[in-house]
């Protein structure tokens, strides 16, 4: 089973990460197959299972219920799972939602934010739980950003970013996780913390990893399609199709291929 120390090492290696959001069995096990080196049990979940229009009805049962299908089936990846809206707004309420997850199956939970969430790190981490910080576009906040936008346009809003980033850190954060920013701010930032894997999602080809939500790498998003997804089920045909589908998808991330430079946005910083 893949663990915090191989994606370390990985990194190290500069040898890419492949992750992809998953939520069930079936799917899990289909990862384990194709040897996905990591899962993100992602509250992507509202939207691609539940249907709502946002990640905000999910609820910590929600995530565990999941993320121990997720388990049950796979063995080989990594495991994370979200903490959902407002599951770790005091330290009394992260501390008992995260220990929900672990014990579900997660080996780390991941939160979204920047420096204020430095303490919260902090006591996680001493009491065994990995942390994971999702920055830039954080889908919980979408009605403060007024919807689902590049973020860290500018050298001043990257430089804040980055102190962000470097406070969570220096709390104990073990990965970072940056979506929809410049692809120079994901190679920054990837360079700057070299015990911290960056797993990117729209952050660039230079991050340590890229992870994407299954059904959009699936081609099973109907409506708009973000900037930085490609459908690796339409290279595919015959009855492995998915498992092919994962299995391209691994190998583009470790070959560099995915993401193209139409799958970034390239801004001047
Ligand atoms: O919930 C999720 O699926 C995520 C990914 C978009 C990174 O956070």
């Amino acid at each position: 089973m893949i663990s915090l120390s191989h994606l370390r090492k990985f990194k190290e290696q500069g040898r890419k990460i492949s992750c992809l959001t998953c939520y069930d069995a079936s799917m899990a096990k289909a990862m384990e197959l194709a040897e996905i080196d990591s899962i993100l049990i992602g509250d992507s979940l509202g939207m691609t299972i539940q249907g709502h229009d946002s990640t905000l009805p999910v609820t910590v049962a929600d995530m565990a219920y999941h993320t121990s299908a997720v388990r049950r089936a796979n063995q080989h990846s990594f495991i994370m799972t979200d903490l959902p809206f407002m599951s770790y707004a005091t330290l009394n309420d992260a501390l008992s939602n995260a220990r929900t997850v672990m014990q579900a199956g997660a080996q780390m939970v991941k939160m979204e934010g920047g420096e204020w969430l430095s303490e919260i790190v902090q006591v996680l981490t001493r009491n065994g739980i990995p942390v994971c910080i999702h920055l830039g576009l954080t889908p919980q906040s979408v009605h403060v950003f007024g919807g689902y936008k590049l973020q860290a346009k500018t050298r001043e809003a990257a430089d804040q970013l980055i102190a962000d980033c470097k406070a969570v850190v220096e709390a104990g954060a073990a990965l970072l996780l940056l979506e929809c920013v410049p692809a120079q701010l994901g190679k920054e930032i990837a360079e700057l913390f070299p015990n911290v894997p960056v797993i990117g999602i729209g952050a660039g080809v230079e991050t340590d990893g890229q992870v994407l939500v299954v059904q959009d790498m699936l081609g099973l998003t109907f409506g708009k399609v973000a900037r930085f997804v490609r459908n690796f089920m339409k290279e595919q045909a015959g009855e492995t199709a998915i498992m092919d589908a994962f299995k391209a998808y691994h190998v583009a991330v470790q070959d560099q291929s995915f993401p193209a430079p139409e799958h970034s946005f390239q801004v001047e910083l």
